[in-house]
């Protein structure tokens, strides 16, 4: 890609972040982060490992640290929920983000961190829409037995959904486990597994990793960020209404899943062709 092509990129990411023309506190520390990767050897990785990237450093110290402080702040905003047999944990919805630690969202609409992502998975992304709760999150493992079994990261939107989980603490023996390729009837399973620290990256397309994170013991905390970006914001109402019940049951609670749903449909909108 050009030069010329790139900033565009860039700049048609930062219109669609609402037109700020500024380079943001966060969108520097991406910036800052991205200096020393080598994005082509690591696209090529991506690519190898099946639309799968780890990376045991990325953010830097002191955006690493927001993150910690943000965590922390929100430790009272936790939505606990629990799934006999397959999750257990606590999680904190965009709209909390927003409310209250925005710096987080800025770092999700960071036009570097967009433009980079695109460089690595080679789609052309956007932001997932203003009322899904999932856009960007916190999950919380602070009690015994904290987990996620085995799952995909499954799109409802009409194309693909990619995940990116940021470290932010790890006092905590939780794993996260990983099959590479098993939707890939060329290649064999391959089994992984990485325990990221603060300021890790990981990134994978939802529909291609399978993945869950081990129990955590007592005593113990972790969080995590996850960011969602989509190929496509538009999300058909049969499917729009099963990931709602999906993210109110094993997420965020009814109150914040559908109040915001309510209110988008109110106002005339609707998850269909969101606002990115
Ligand atoms: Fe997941």
């Amino acid at each position: 890609m050009s030069v010329q092509a790139e900033e565009e990129q860039v700049a048609s990411v930062t219109r669609a972040a609402g037109g700020q023309a500024a380079v943001s506190a966060p969108d520097a520390a991406i910036g800052h982060a991205l200096g020393k990767l080598d994005t082509a050897w690591l696209r090529d990785e991506y690519v190898n490992q099946g639309s799968f990237l780890y990376l045991s450093e990325f953010l830097p110290p002191d955006a690493t640290q927001r993150l910690i402080d943000a965590a922390n702040a929100l430790m009272p905003e936790v939505n606990r929920n629990f799934i006999p047999g397959h999750k257990a944990g606590g999680s904190v919805s965009r709209h909390t983000i927003d409310r209250l630690q925005p710096y987080i969202a800025e770092l999700y609409r960071s036009p570097k961190l967009v433009a980079w992502l695109e460089k690595v998975t080679g789609d052309r992304l956007q932001l997932s829409p203003e009322d899904d709760p999932h856009a960007y999150a916190l999950y919380y493992y602070t009690r015994a037995g904290d987990h996620i079994g085995w799952h995909y990261d499954t799109s409802y939107y009409d194309g693909r959904r990619y995940t990116v989980l940021l470290g932010v603490i790890d006092e905590s023996s939780c794993i996260l486990d990983y099959e590479l390729h098993t939707r890939d009837a060329s290649k064999p399973d391959e089994p992984g597994a990485v325990q990221y620290p603060p300021g890790a990256l990981v990134l994978f397309d939802g529909d291609k990793l399978r993945h869950r994170v081990t129990p955590s013991r007592e005593g113990e905390v972790r969080v995590s960020i996850t960011f969602e970006y989509v190929t496509n914001p538009n999300m058909r109402p049969w499917r729009r209404f099963i990931s709602n019940m999906k993210d109110a049951i094993a997420y965020f609670g009814f109150r914040q899943v559908f109040r915001k749903a309510l209110q988008s449909v109110r106002a005339g909108g609707g998850k269909a062709g969101g606002s990115v």
